[in-house]
């Protein structure tokens, strides 16, 4: 299978990572379009002369373009390889917010699948919600799906609206958790731990709870129940968490970013 990759920031350089480092696709058979194929310096094993300034015809011989720019850069480049792209041709995209329907309309092209990847898919942890078009068969989402399963797990959705959803869920979600993890920090210093010891303290608890819930098939709810017993110190904390709407905070925190998603979509 031969793939281009079109954009080589965080995304591009993952997916072309993910794709040689699982033996999926040969580094050879990568192909990239950049903004200045003089400035690639780390090409992950590519050949240099993959990398290319210029759209062809050669555009044609891939199995599956990647869109990997920002939203933004979007247009411009769809106006540059639209001359070039076979209406056929299996399209990917990462770009957050750009709709199956605009895909389509600007590259003049039918068969597209939208996905919402989110920052693990650096380390092959990641988390990707994607969709279709109807006309993209079974066995190109299949094979779709493992190229994504490269880089983490998926989700397959039917409805597109859901990406704005994972986006405020999967996409956004990592902020969240950094966020949780640095309030906790900040008070286990104030409590006397040095600041190194205070990230230790809070990353193992973060990953071993994890590892401890994917390990069981117990409930988040039960987990709690387990930590805290009746009239301890966590229960002492969760009657906070009760009093300041600590759940309702994070409902509506996430609403938002839906309607976000939906807002930079329209
Ligand atoms: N990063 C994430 O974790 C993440 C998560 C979910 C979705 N996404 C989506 O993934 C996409 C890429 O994000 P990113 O973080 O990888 O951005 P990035 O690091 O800025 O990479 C984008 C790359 O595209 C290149 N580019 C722009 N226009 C181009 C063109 N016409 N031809 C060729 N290359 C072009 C840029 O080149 P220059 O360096 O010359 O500007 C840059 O290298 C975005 O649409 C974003 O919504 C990213």
């Amino acid at each position: 299978m031969k793939v281009m990759i079109m954009g080589f920031g965080n995304m591009g350089k993952t997916y072309a990572n993910s794709f040689i480092s699982s033996r999926f696709i040969k580094p050879e058979d990568i192909h990239v379009l950049v903004r200045n194929a003089a400035k690639v310096q780390s090409a992950n094993g590519i050949p240099l002369a993959n990398f290319s300034a210029i759209p062809t015809a050669k555009i044609t011989d891939f199995d599956i373009l990647i869109l990997a720019v920002k939203p933004q850069d979007f247009k411009s480049l769809a106006q540059t390889i639209q001359p070039f792209v076979n209406e056929n041709q299996l399209i990917l995209s990462v770009m957050a917010g750009v709709t199956v329907a605009s895909l389509q309309a600007e590259l003049k092209c039918q068969k597209i699948v939208r996905s919402m990847p989110n920052i693990p898919t650096q380390i092959g942890l990641g988390m990707t919600v994607f969709t279709a078009s109807a006309t993209v068969d079974r066995k190109e989402l299949f094979i779709i799906q493992n190229l994504i399963n490269t880089t983490g797990k998926s989700v397959y959705v039917e409805e597109e609206k859901l990406l704005n959803a994972a986006t405020a869920i999967s996409g956004s979600g990592p902020a969240y958790v950094f966020y949780f993890m640095n309030a906790m920090i900040k008070v286990a210093v104030e409590l006397g731990f040095t600041e190194s010891e205070a990230e230790l303290l809070v990353n193992q608890t973060f990953m071993g709870s994890v590892a401890i819930q994917n390990s069981y098939s117990l409930s988040n709810q039960e987990w709690i129940a387990k930590v805290a017993s009746k009239g301890g110190t966590t229960e002492s904390a969760f009657k906070v968490f009760t009093q300041n709407n600590v759940e309702k905070s994070i409902a509506k925190a996430i609403f938002s970013a839906n309607n976000r998603a939906i807002e930079l979509g329209s």
